[in-house]
């Protein structure tokens, strides 16, 4: 793997080897000229409540899907917690302890809030992934899932929301079925759900940006006696989320995504249902009585959460969740909305960018290919001119395969990121596409 990419890279710079990138999809569209209207006027410049872009004075950051970037104040509630009452939650007796827990518990109290959940319904995890681990394997034992039972996913699932779910089918003879997409939307109807056990999607597509339209979702498969599960990762640092309102049986999220840190994830479960799940994990904690023989398990939310949890973690997300109350979601989506469309609008007035999803209904991710270029040598290049981006398949390779890709350059944008990162992302590309190298490439494809 190594070697193809140095060789691709080697390959670019010379103009030559592009047996690699036969197949791309490329649907370059013309004309949509989506004006950049008066942004950011009534909004701050978000950028120096991140010490990272005083660090970095000539960073572009695009690759917020994959992580955003930590607000002061979010670094220094670790800080805080570490210098000033560091101490294990749930045990001591004594003062910090008390603190710790007070802080560790005041922060599930604002996620349930946040989402309009109760507390019992909130879990931490390490990510999403332990998350979407602990539902599926729970479900299977719980439900239970047996042979000839279908699990419905979508064809844009992250493997987070994939490869368990294959591991457990195959054990048990259960049976997948994906919805298929098309221009970027799910394709469906009520009759879609009609055999499912169990459907488990994403909220909103960490490649193609969709916002998949839940309530619906969650209503026809509810119908169909289908348990919900819904991945929130790219979804819950952008926009609101009221579980209640979407009437779904499980969601999660990672916190790391929406200006936390790493190693934090949120299981929001329905009562009822948590009750009866088992936990994944078992040890310190979880438990309320244990003698030799068997143990019984705490109560909600603790049963789920096994040893010392992520403490700091858990506080730093609470605090990164009051930063993004003090900005409102409504200023988010329109800072999305407004950097998307210019993006947008200006990557489609380049000739021999291919984009994976021209649908508008979405948040600010934009997957795209050059023309006969490896996506690797693409974020190459936009590297050296201080824009980050992501390349690959994004942690969802059957997509696509799905659409013909073999992989592609992702930009993803957060209310931080402003005008002028896209005009560097947009120039860089134009100057990359008039390398002599890159115009003899595109015109041999
Ligand atoms: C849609 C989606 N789901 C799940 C995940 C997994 O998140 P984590 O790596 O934090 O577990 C990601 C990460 O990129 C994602 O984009």
């Amino acid at each position: 793997m190594a070697d193809e990419k140095l060789e691709s890279k080697k390959g670019f710079l010379k103009g030559i080897n592009l047996k690699k990138i036969k197949g791309m999809h490329i649907t370059g569209i013309k004309g949509i000229n989506v004006k950049f209207i008066k942004f950011r006027k009534a909004t701050k410049n978000f950028k120096k409540d991140f010490e990272i872009f005083n660090n970095n004075k000539k960073l572009v950051y695009l690759d917020n899907a994959a992580t955003s970037q930590k607000p002061k104040k979010v670094i220094q509630s670790i800080v805080d917690y570490y210098e000033k009452y560091n101490a294990n939650v749930h045990r001591g007796i004594h003062e910090l302890s008390e603190k710790a827990t007070l802080a560790y518990e005041n922060s599930r109290k604002n996620i349930a809030q946040f989402i309009n959940a109760s507390e019992d319904e909130i879990m931490f995890s390490k990510n999403s992934t332990e998350a979407l681990n602990l539902i599926a394997y729970g479900l299977f034992e719980m439900l239970p899932v047996r042979k000839g039972d279908t699990i419905l996913l979508t064809r844009m699932e992250h493997h987070s929301n994939l490869v368990q779910w294959q591991q457990l089918a195959n054990k048990k003879g259960a049976i997948i079925k994906y919805i298929e997409v098309e221009n970027g939307n799910l394709v469906y109807d009520r009759t879609t759900f009609t055999q499912a056990k169990v459907v488990s999607i994403c909220h909103v597509s960490n490649v193609l940006g969709t916002i998949n339209n839940i309530q619906e979702i969650s209503r026809f498969a509810h119908d169909a006696g289908a348990v919900v599960v819904v991945d929130g990762a790219q979804a819950v640092p952008h926009m609101k989320i009221d579980v209640k309102l979407l009437d779904i049986d499980f969601y999660t999220f990672s916190g790391h995504k929406m200006l936390g840190p790493t190693g934090i994830g949120v299981l929001y479960g329905k009562k009822e249902l948590l009750s009866k799940l088992n936990p994944l994990f078992y040890g310190g904690d979880m438990v309320k009585e244990v003698n030799y023989e068997e143990a019984t398990f705490n109560d909600l939310p603790w049963k789920f959460e096994a040893g010392t949890p992520p403490i700091s973690e858990v506080i730093a997300l609470g605090s990164a969740i009051e930063y993004i109350n003090n900005i409102g979601y409504e200023n988010i989506a329109l800072i999305d909305r407004e950097l998307f469309n210019y993006a947008f609008g200006e990557i489609n007035k380049l000739d021999g960018i291919g984009l994976l999803n021209i649908n508008k209904n979405r948040i600010g991710i934009i997957s795209f290919n050059v023309n006969g270029l490896h996506p690797h040598d693409v974020a190459h290049f936009l590297n050296t001119k201080g824009v980050a981006v992501r390349a690959g398949y994004h942690c969802a390779q059957p997509l696509h395969n799905y659409l013909s890709c073999k992989g592609s350059v992702r930009a993803s944008f957060y209310f931080y990121n402003d005008k002028k990162d896209v005009d560097i992302f947009i120039n860089s590309l134009k100057e990359l596409l008039a390398m002599e190298s890159v115009v003899e490439i595109k015109n041999k494809v």
